[in-house]
């Protein structure tokens, strides 16, 4: 049973466990690496700084995992599906293994993290356990299996950030990124499992991302997406920066960011992800209103549209709470798409509660939605205090019910732009056609249109959007 859904086929969930890839040199001697990521964004971004510290070893990666001497999967632990998935794909390739005795297979990430040494006994044929964390020990944990011994490094700090590490861009279309801006999460949502397995949230050092994204301005990239578990929380509380104490720079907190990343240059638009609720400030909007290259556009996951439910999930927010939030987008930045995430069937949840998920969900009316099932994930405070009492085929309803509702609202938010002039950062071809051209609007609808002979990827243009599918934009240059 499928047991989560998105209404925004643009968004990550649609790049589970496809392999990331750098165009190899041709290097023939060279240690080759296969690196397949699932999860979240900040796991696709953590395998980049992986494929960076092994690029400096020598590494280049490979797209086929039979042509690797290094197999690497970075790993989701956020729902039991998600982990399925990883072992079920495991699975294959220790089977290359066993025809491969040289081969390395490691997992990363948050399964990594979460069942620690037990992998190895659960998995005889895994090699290395490394977790999000230790992410430079890796040279030497190779170096260890390489000696016939089995490692593992499953050690959180409070401190890394691999804010020195300039991450190689994996299957990049040369114009969009992920730069992470802090680790770690300190909020116990009682659901959920990343605090565990990504440990204490600290603050990147700003200057090393406004460095990032200028590197990357400069190599032609044209949006970055600030990547954080709860952005708004971020805060460098004035330690030294680079070296030097710095007099201006005493703290920077998110909005402060936002602004120096936005300063970068014009022409960069600037996303991130993901807002809660409970730290979203006004001081936030009001940057991202004075800025034209900061982006419309704001995930606010809602999980529930009940306080008590929400109390439970310790959201630390209630729905008035949550309401008023949204209202203060729309006053402030009336044309701002608003994303969010839902979780049904959560511990004790009657019908009358789920109904409160669907009405917020007619208040809102959401551009697009991640919707899941609950998933009781061992260790969590929801495991420890709550019984996982609503049955499957409940949960899976309800799942359904928030849906069908969210196709509505996906589908009208589309409708509302039809004769509208959208701003578009080119991003490639579409999928479907190579006479077609996509990028994202302001809103980050994707937009699919003729090839136009004057633009190309990486260059905005104006599109009329002429019709809508369920999902995208279609137009013409104007
Ligand atoms: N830091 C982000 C969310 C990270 S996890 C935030 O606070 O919004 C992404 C989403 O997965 C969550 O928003 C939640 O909707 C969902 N999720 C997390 N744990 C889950 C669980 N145990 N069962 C079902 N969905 C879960
Ligand atoms: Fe999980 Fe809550 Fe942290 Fe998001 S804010 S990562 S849901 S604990
Ligand atoms: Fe999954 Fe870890 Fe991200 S549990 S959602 S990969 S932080």
């Amino acid at each position: 049973m499928l047991d989560f859904a998105i209404t925004d086929k643009t968004h990550d969930e649609s790049r589970q466990g496809e392999a990331l890839v750098l165009t190899p040199s041709g290097d023939k001697a060279a240690r080759k690496l296969y690196i397949e990521s699932y999860g979240c964004a900040m796991n696709f971004s953590d395998s980049e700084i992986v494929a960076s510290i092994l690029s400096e070893q020598g590494f280049e990666t490979t797209a086929d995992y039979n042509q690797a001497d290094v197999i690497f999967i970075n790993t989701c632990s956020i729902r039991e599906n998600a982990e399925q998935r990883v072992r079920n794909r495991l699975r294959e390739f220790t089977i290359a293994k066993v025809k491969n005795p040289g081969l390395v297979v490691g997992v990363l990430g948050c399964m990594a993290e979460r069942l620690k040494a037990k992998f190895l006994e659960e998995e005889k044929l895994v090699d290395v356990v490394v977790g999000p964390d230790a992410y430079r020990d890796l040279p030497n944990l190779i170096g260890k299996v390489d000696e016939g011994q089995k490692a593992v490094n499953v050690l959180l700090s409070r401190e890394e950030t691999y804010a020195d590490i300039s991450p190689v861009r994996l299957n990049s279309n040369g114009i969009n990124a992920f730069v992470s801006i802090m680790r770690g999460c300190d909020n116990m949502c009682s659901f959920c499992v990343v605090p565990f397995t990504r440990g204490r949230e600290r603050s990147r050092e700003p200057l090393s991302i406004v460095k990032e994204c200028t590197d990357l301005f400069n190599r032609g990239y044209r949006e970055v997406t600030l990547l954080g578990q709860n952005v708004d929380s971020y805060k460098w509380n004035g330690r030294e920066i680079e070296g030097q104490e710095q007099e201006n720079v005493k703290v920077v907190n998110f909005a402060n960011l936002l602004e120096m990343v936005a300063l970068v240059d014009p022409e960069l638009r600037v996303r991130f992800s993901t807002s809660h609720p409970k730290d979203i400030t006004d001081e936030v909007l009001y940057t991202m209103k004075k800025y034209e290259n900061i982006c419309n556009y704001i995930h606010l996951p809602v999980q529930s549209g009940n306080s008590r439910i929400l109390d439970l999930m310790n959201r630390t927010y209630d729905r008035e709470w949550y309401l008023n939030r949204v209202d203060a987008i729309r006053r402030i930045i009336p044309e701002c798409g608003i994303s969010t995430d839902v979780i049904t069937g959560f511990c004790t949840e009657t019908e009358e509660e789920h109904q409160d998920t669907l009405s917020i969900m007619d208040y809102v009316q959401y551009d697009f939605a991640y919707m899941f099932m609950y998933s009781e994930r061992p260790g969590t405070l929801a495991a420890k205090r709550f019984t996982d009492d609503i049955p499957e085929a409940v949960k899976s309803r309800r799942l359904k019910e928030v849906v069908a509702r969210q196709q509505q609202y996906s589908y009208a938010r589309l409708q509302a732009q039809l004769g509208k002039v959208q701003r578009v950062l080119i991003e490639g071809f579409s999928k479907k056609s190579d006479k077609d051209y996509c990028g994202r609007n302001d809103q980050n609808a994707m937009v699919v249109f003729p090839v136009h002979e004057n633009y190309k990827p990486g260059q905005y243009v104006n599109v009329l959007v002429e019709r809508t599918t369920t999902a995208t934009l279609i137009g013409v240059v104007v």
